[in-house]
């Protein structure tokens, strides 16, 4: 029987994006299995959406990352025992290492809240309004060693309105962040996702206008 995606999960804090992937499997709309969820932080809330789930967690401390290299090692040595095929950083604050970039080579994804490569860092949100742009949004891409700047696999653009405020645009960018992760999941799950040789992601079977090609 074929198995889906097997994902190993990063977060720090509330895990509204993790509780997005557990909803979407649960709907059935992402064939996946959370195979356990690592928090940066014992106190993240996230650890509860996970363990409400009975997804199998685990949390690091800030004494741990002390050490990055140890804490990474650590990391990616829990997610190669539970089987994870993915790693999905969702809202995970701290960096990933070597230790776990070489372990899952291309495996690693991350959800940033502004259209990369604009507005890096940790402030996207904030920054890209405090910037007056128009238009900002949601980027999933691959997480490599120059960090928010793996390839990008799709982005969700999201409006800034006239007297719009930080608080309303958070939430639309959450919005699009829960929305958009499950769906590249899935597209990763059905094994649509492919990095080229210039290092640009394709997704198979879809047209330039964003169209199925294939089945109509
Ligand atoms: C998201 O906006 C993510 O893009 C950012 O941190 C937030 C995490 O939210 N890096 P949550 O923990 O998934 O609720």
């Amino acid at each position: 029987m074929e198995e889906g995606l097997r994902i190993g999960v990063l977060i720090s804090g509330g895990g509204s994006n993790l509780q997005a992937i557990i909803d979407a499997i649960g709907a059935g709309s992402l064939d996946a299995e959370i195979a356990v969820v690592i928090s940066s932080r014992p106190d993240a809330y996230g650890l509860m959406r996970a363990r409400e789930a009975g997804i199998p967690t685990c949390s690091l401390t800030k004494e741990l990352y002390r050490d990055p290299a140890k804490a990474n090692e650590l990391i990616a040595s829990e997610f190669a025992r539970a089987g994870a095929d993915y790693i999905v950083m969702a809202g995970y604050m701290r960096k990933v290492t070597v230790e776990v970039l070489r372990a899952f080579p291309d495996r690693v994804l991350n959800l940033h809240p502004a259209l990369l490569p604009s507005f890096q860092g940790a402030h996207g949100i904030e920054d890209a309004f405090n910037a007056g742009v128009k238009v900002t949004g949601v980027t999933v891409h691959f997480a490599n060693e120059a960090y928010d700047k793996g390839p990008i696999i799709a982005q969700r653009a999201v409006m800034v309105e006239e007297d719009d405020t930080l608080e309303a645009l958070t939430e639309r960018i959450h919005a699009a962040e829960h929305e958009l992760y499950p769906e590249v999941l899935s597209l990763l799950a059905a094994g649509r996702i492919v990095i080229d040789e210039d290092r640009k992601v394709r997704v198979l079977g879809r047209s330039p206008d964003g169209r199925r090609s294939s089945d109509g």
